[in-house]
């Protein structure tokens, strides 16, 4: 017995992308976004409505994209809860920003894996497409030289329950696994 719930935005697991940008005056301002994936190989698309950080991507053309993290998680929703055209989200959480290294947009001290990009296009509804051209982790997220995601703590949006999860247990081997089945 299956149970139908009919059209929802439901893809899951959905990443918990923090968006960085600067403003007009040089303002640090992060924006938490859940529908959001690679593109193609170099590219990412995230949909987007109107928010202060739509305003800045257009003024700007380029932003940072980091992962929230299980110790980011209050500040990384509240970045999805409040506007940057209300108050300093930055200031107001007392995080810590700085110039990305490769783009014209701020990096977050507390988030230890950060994409930066460059604003690649609109598409016609208006979702952005972004090209990496930078990822940067904090070393004490590495193991042997990788990202160790049991020491990011990434986390997963959870769209039936409005809940965060975190993804933290390897259960298996990619491109490998199903070799079993392979003759
Ligand atoms: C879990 C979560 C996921 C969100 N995902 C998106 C999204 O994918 N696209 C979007 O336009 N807004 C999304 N939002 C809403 C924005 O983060 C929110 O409107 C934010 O206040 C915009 O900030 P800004 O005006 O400072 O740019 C999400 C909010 C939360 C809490």
């Amino acid at each position: 017995m299956r149970v139908d719930f009919g059209c929802k935005a439901w893809l899951f697991p959905e990443p918990v992308l923090m968006i960085g940008t600067y403003d007009e005056c040089g303002t640090p301002n992060l924006m938490n976004a859940a529908w959001g994936g690679m593109y193609d190989y170099e590219l990412i698309q995230i949909s987007l409505s109107e928010h202060k950080t739509t305003a800045n991507l257009r003024l700007k053309k380029a932003f940072t994209l980091s992962f929230a993290t299980k110790k980011t998680l209050v500040e990384s929703d509240y970045f999805g809860i409040e506007s940057g055209n209300k108050v300093n989200k930055i200031e107001r959480t007392g995080f810590h920003a700085f110039k990305a290294p490769n783009v014209d947009a701020p990096m977050f001290s507390e988030y230890p894996l950060t994409m930066e990009c460059t604003v690649e296009r609109f598409t016609e509804e208006g979702n952005l497409i972004g090209r990496i051209v930078n990822i940067s982790a904090d070393e004490s997220i590495l193991t042997d030289g990788k990202i160790d995601p049991m020491k990011l703590e990434a986390l997963v949006f959870d769209p039936f329950n409005h809940k965060y999860l975190v993804a933290k247990e390897a259960v298996g081997t990619a491109f490998k696994d199903g070799m079993k089945f392979k003759k």
